[in-house]
């Protein structure tokens, strides 16, 4: 097969994680006889300042022409501690999203067997977690409007705002999602206290006759926080508006012992993108110490979700297992001082798969 994909490597570590992955799919495409090309372009706060758009026209026409666009994060401290800054890196992200057309972010959670006790949850209640998230990417209180300040600047607000349509196309990916997993969606709302979430629970009601095999639970987003760390086994499709969303993923990740090892998909009305979600983390970046398996695992979900090539995202994943087993995993997770190097483990991964 041809592939173009779009790699947007972005800021702090993404970069670094993006070379490593590009590794990988290179020897995946040596492997089984794909034809792949990478166009790479700027985004977030490299995109600010080449261009002093955090997700300038050229970038996105580069992802409109490829077949998946590979990302690697956005942030940079300099905009953090400075409210006041007029283009955050941020925008691009979202911006690149809405003009994506991505509304569908899917954030699956899983252990690995060799990494349970790094979790700081009990064995017993995290082994054999498998849940996906699908948050909903587009709308919501990201989005908005009126967003901003009073003309004083001393009171400040954010519309959320959700529409059925926007609701609708969501909730059906994650019905789909749950007749080809165990059955199981759980609508994560906020019903009792707010009107959005009021629309979600009945669209949602009015979608089960269309998917009769499907069981569905409704459960309160304070709960869920709850649950989800006591008894994650208890899921397996979520669906969330977009701010739940952000909040219960990164706490998923918590479940599979490292943040550095959860990948995502935005599907939508386009291309699709695939992304770690571990953010820029930019104490560690230019340092060669980031794990990159994050975006390896999401190069595994670009293969089955962007081209349905199923036996390449397993090899992915099944390398990423053994790199986990035999230890060859960069200092965040690794034991005693046996760590390796960011660029040594997709050198490793990509040998492997050569083998
Ligand atoms: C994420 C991130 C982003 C979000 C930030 C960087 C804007 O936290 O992808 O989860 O809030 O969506
Ligand atoms: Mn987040």
């Amino acid at each position: 097969m041809e592939m173009n994909i779009a790699l947007l490597p972005g800021d702090g570590i993404g970069p670094e994680v993006i070379e490593q992955t590009v590794k990988v799919i290179k020897a995946i495409g040596q492997k089984f006889g794909h034809t792949i090309t990478f166009t790479e372009a700027v985004v977030g706060a490299a995109a600010i300042d080449a261009t002093g758009n955090p997700y300038p026209d050229a970038t996105h026409e580069i992802c409109l022409k490829a077949d998946a666009v590979l990302f690697g994060a956005i942030g940079d401290p300099k905009y953090d501690n400075d409210p006041k800054a007029k283009v955050r890196p941020e925008q691009g992200l979202l911006d690149m999203r809405r003009k994506l057309g991505l509304f569908s972010n899917v954030r699956p959670t899983f252990t690995f067997p060799s990494l349970i006790h790094k979790s700081p949850l009990k064995k017993d209640r995290i082994e054999g977690t498998d849940l996906v998230f699908l948050r909903e990417l587009t709308g919501g209180i990201y989005f908005g409007e009126p967003r901003g300040r009073n003309e004083q600047g001393t009171k400040a607000f954010d519309t959320n705002i959700y529409s059925k349509e926007e609701i609708t196309r969501l909730a059906r990916m994650g019905f789909e999602f749950a007749q080809k997993r165990r059955k199981l969606l759980t609508c994560v709302d906020k019903a009792n206290v707010m009107a959005t979430s009021r629309l979600w629970r009945e669209t949602v009601q009015e979608l089960e006759a269309d998917y009769p095999d499907v069981k569905v639970e409704y459960e309160f987003v304070d709960a869920v926080a709850m649950r989800l760390i006591q008894w994650p086994k208890a899921y397996d499709v979520l669906i969330t508006e977009n701010l739940f969303g952000d909040i219960l993923t990164d706490e998923a990740s918590v479940i599979s012992g490292s943040m550095g090892l959860m990948p995502s998909a935005s599907l939508g009305t386009d291309v699709k993108l695939f992304e770690p979600i571990h953010g820029s983390y930019p104490q560690a970046a230019g340092k060669d110490i980031a794990n990159p398996l994050a975006t390896v695992l999401s190069a595994a979900m670009m293969f089955e979700y962007a081209f349905d090539l199923k036996d390449e995202a397993k090899a992915i994943s099944d390398v990423v297992n053994l790199s986990l087993a035999e230890g060859v995993v960069t200092e965040d997770i690794a034991e005693g001082d046996k760590a390796y190097k960011t660029s040594e483990v997709g050198d490793w991964l990509a040998e492997q798969i050569l083998k």
